[in-house]
């Protein structure tokens, strides 16, 4: 039974039972421990009553979502990205919109790394021939990968994210080299030990490109056919920010003729349907969806979303809000 007297909450995607068991003890707490995902009609009659909400990335926050939910006053996601979110339609109903920076920087970083070490040095490809019985002799001229050390890392997108995956490349004795909406300070840039280039120049001498932006109508097919042929022939191409960032049938028109030499990529558009031409492509490497997904990242980003939720419920400034023009307002 629901007491009239607390405020209700949805949790729309499994998370950790302490996060929930503490939202419980303030909240009447609806959760969906079973992780089936919520069409937009469940996610609207369930969020219907609901004072606040923990959204995930898949769960679209419409204006029809909002204009079900008339007592609504904070969607907090659960992830940095906020393109699942119709901000200016929640600023316009006073609702608050909160996101979980900072916490997922270095997994998410590692992960990008992950991704161009497996593509460069053919990792899952190999793995997967060897698991099928292909290996009958050792070949010197096998397998040939590209070098990951001294080589030229380009970075688009140098927020926080941009940032550590810079700062790793020291280790390997890289250039780097970003492009930005705006230069970083100097400091900043000499502490990732990277250099501002423009855009174009970036895409043809680097030699790992990795994408790192926000998703939104900027930066929608950022890359795209004309983008992509201007790699180098022996280039890395990866993704940890977006799908929808770059045009997926034009990337695997790129790989399947040979243009680049991989992508190693974590983001597609419509998720979880995945470009059937990525498929079979030996030169990409794909996971799904997971550079934020270690346990300990996870797990601070559902205690994040969920001290945002309850700052914005008892009326102070959740940490993280998206739209700060809305006031929290007292209980
Ligand atoms: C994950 O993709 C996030 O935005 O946190």
């Amino acid at each position: 039974m629901s007491d009239p007297a607390r405020l209700r909450v949805l949790v729309t995607r499994r998370t950790f039972d302490d996060v929930l068991g503490d939202l419980r003890r303030r909240f009447d707490v609806d959760d969906n421990q079973g992780d089936q995902p919520l069409s937009p009609d469940e996610l609207a009659s369930r969020a219907a009553g609901c004072d606040g909400i923990i959204t995930a990335v898949a769960d679209p926050v419409t204006p029809a979502l909002l204009d079900a939910c008339p007592k609504l006053r904070v969607v907090a996601n659960c992830a940095v990205g906020t393109n699942n979110v119709d901000i200016p339609a929640c600023t316009e109903r006073g609702v608050m919109v909160t996101n979980t920076p900072g916490v997922l920087d270095d997994t998410t970083a590692d992960h990008a790394w992950a991704l161009m070490f497996a593509a460069a040095r053919r990792v899952v490809s190999s793995d997967r021939w060897l698991r099928d019985g292909h290996w009958r002799a050792w070949g010197f001229m096998d397998w040939h990968g590209v070098d990951v050390h001294h080589a030229t890392l380009g970075i688009i997108g140098m927020g926080r994210i941009g940032q550590a995956i810079a700062r790793r490349a020291a280790g390997f004795d890289m250039r780097v080299i970003y492009h930005n909406r705006k230069p970083l300070p100097d400091d900043r840039a000499l502490a990732c030990g990277a250099a501002y280039a423009g855009f174009d120049e970036l895409l043809s001498t680097a030699d790992f490109v990795v994408v790192s932006v926000p998703y939104g109508p900027a930066t929608h097919h950022l890359i795209g056919a004309r983008e992509l042929a201007l790699l180098k022939p022996t280039a890395v191409f990866v993704n940890v920010a977006r799908g929808g960032v770059v045009d997926d049938a034009a990337l695997v028109e790129v790989l399947a003729g040979g243009r680049i030499a991989a992508a190693g990529l974590d983001v597609f558009e419509n998720e979880p349907s995945l470009h059937p031409g990525y498929v079979g492509l030996e030169n990409a490497v794909l996971t799904p969806h997971i550079a934020s997904a270690s346990r300990a990242t996870r797990l601070g980003m559902a205690e994040l979303a969920a001290r945002n939720l309850v700052a914005a419920l008892e009326g102070s400034r959740p940490p993280s809000l998206v739209n700060p023009e809305v006031v929290p307002r007292p209980v």
